[in-house]
């Protein structure tokens, strides 16, 4: 596991960058990404590489890990949402080349079956981008999932609806539910980028990198996986540099 500690804008440069050299090795490749406040920096130099001739995702196909169930893909807290207006409509992907699960599905475990399927079609992502809530989860993967889950209907926790209850006019309209890759779809991705920013991460990073590996802190299975880079800010990172003194 390799870890970069740095400036928020220094992970949000890292992050971009290494998904362009990944574009650049294989610009056929299989991208797994992120929503949340975490990514959208690096979403934001992603744009800006692609304006400025660096990149193109004109062959790039893209997996999101996950999606909320009941609410529309025009809603402005949807993750189709979220992604076409940080990333998608601003870059040349064909757009039949994203998935994100729907979480409108009239049989949403046939969904989950039938993302799983398109994930392995695809050849399996080649690098997957993760935030991390402040339970612990990737993904929406809460505390005490299987490490052997593949994509799944998910109930989410009273901590993970507190945390998200900024994005939504009040806590009442979060969602309940969400459909999100397995740990196991994650950790089957060939390389691993986390990304953690603000002193409220410090404590969940602090556990999933130095703690055992537990489902209790689903991020901590990332100590298992050959191919995972880390990106810090320093407040994120400081409950490892506490740890050390
Ligand atoms: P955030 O969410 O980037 O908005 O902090 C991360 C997550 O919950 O996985």
């Amino acid at each position: 596991m390799e870890i970069f500690i740095g400036t928020e804008a220094d992970c949000d440069e890292l992050g971009a960058r290494e998904i362009v050299k990944q574009i650049k090795s294989k610009p056929d490749s299989v991208l797994g990404l992120a929503t949340g406040s975490t990514p959208e920096g690096i979403y934001r130099r992603l744009v800006e590489k692609h304006k400025n001739g660096e990149v193109s995702f004109a062959r790039v196909k893209t997996f999101n890990l996950d999606e909320y169930v009941g609410i529309p893909e025009s809603h402005v807290c949807s993750y189709h949402y979220f992604m076409d207006t940080n990333l998608f409509r601003h870059v040349d992907i064909d757009p039949n080349a994203t998935h994100i699960p729907d979480g409108n599905a009239m049989d949403l475990n046939a969904e989950c079956r039938k993302y799983e399927e398109m994930i392995a079609q695809s050849g399996g992502i080649d690098l997957q981008l993760l935030g991390i809530g402040p339970n612990g989860h990737i993904g929406f993967n809460e505390p005490e999932t299987p490490f052997e889950s593949l994509t799944h209907v998910v109930d989410l926790t009273d901590s993970t609806i507190n945390a998200n209850a900024r994005f939504f006019e009040s806590h009442e309209q979060v969602p309940r539910q969400a459909v999100t890759m397995g740990i196991k779809s994650i950790m089957q991705a060939r390389r691993i980028i986390l990304v953690a920013k603000g002193a409220p991460k410090a404590h969940v990073i602090m556990r999933a990198i130095k703690g055992p590996v537990t489902p209790k802190v689903p991020a901590s299975v990332l100590q298992l996986h050959p191919n995972v880079l880390i990106i810090l800010d320093h407040d994120a990172a400081s409950g490892l540099t506490d740890l050390s003194k």
